[in-house]
């Protein structure tokens, strides 16, 4: 065999040997990974785990709720006493690009007293004051350089509705930001009275 032949063989037959020892059988094996910190975490994710755990029982990082602990739809509140909604509140379905369907169907469960309207004073002032004003007029310190902040009692929002209102809170809308994350349901239909107060320009 001439030299040349020989050459074109052999590098056929490490072409072959490559291709058929470089693929495994185990489907758990992903072979050969080019730069794997990019889709397999360094830190512990629970949804995502390659390698047992070395601290977590069982080997897996994803563990049981401890004991006791309230899963977030069953939140109750001391339903239908004193200030408290009659229905479980945790649940908000309507998608944040409906602000209309939330201005019909929603109606606030929180009894409208002295005590809720106290409370949604309090957290009014916590979480919205600063921008909208001590009496919804839009001048808060911050509004003052957040600018665009509106009057809740002129013309185009004192008719605002409850729904409409809570759904603001929760989404945000505009230049205003979602609240969703920080203000639990109770507390948003609380807020909502209060604003709905201020509407009036009280
Ligand atoms: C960082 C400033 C800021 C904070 C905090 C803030 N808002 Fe607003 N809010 C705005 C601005 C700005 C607008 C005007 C949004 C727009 O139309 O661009 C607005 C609009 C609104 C509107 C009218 C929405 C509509 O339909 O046009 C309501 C109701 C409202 N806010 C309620 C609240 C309540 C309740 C809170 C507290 C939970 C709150 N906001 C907190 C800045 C703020």
């Amino acid at each position: 065999m001439k030299l040349k032949s020989l050459y074109r063989y052999s590098l056929a037959l490490a072409v072959i040997l490559i291709a058929a020892f470089s693929c495994t059988r185990d489907p758990n094996n992903p072979g050969k990974q080019y730069a794997p910190n990019m889709y397999l975490p360094v830190g512990y994710e629970p949804y995502r785990q390659e390698k047992a755990n070395p601290i977590n029982p069982m080997g897996l990082t994803m563990r049981l709720p401890v004991e006791g602990t309230v899963a977030r739809r069953n939140y109750n509140t001391s339903f239908g006493s004193g200030d408290s909604a009659k229905v479980d509140l945790m649940v908000y379905n309507i998608p944040a690009d409906s602000i209309s369907i939330s201005e019909r169907v929603l109606k606030n469960p929180v009894p409208l007293n002295e005590k809720s309207l106290a409370e949604g004073k309090v957290l009014f002032e916590r979480y919205c004051q600063h921008c909208h004003g001590a009496t919804g007029a839009g001048d808060g310190k911050v509004g003052a350089v957040y600018k665009g902040v509106p009057n809740y009692a002129s013309d185009a929002y004192k008719n605002l509705n409850e729904g409409h209102i809570f759904h603001v809170i929760t989404y945000g809308k505009a230049r205003m930001w979602p609240h969703g994350s920080q203000i639990n349901p109770e507390e948003r239909w609380k807020i909502v009275h209060y604003v709905q107060k201020l509407q009036k320009g009280a």
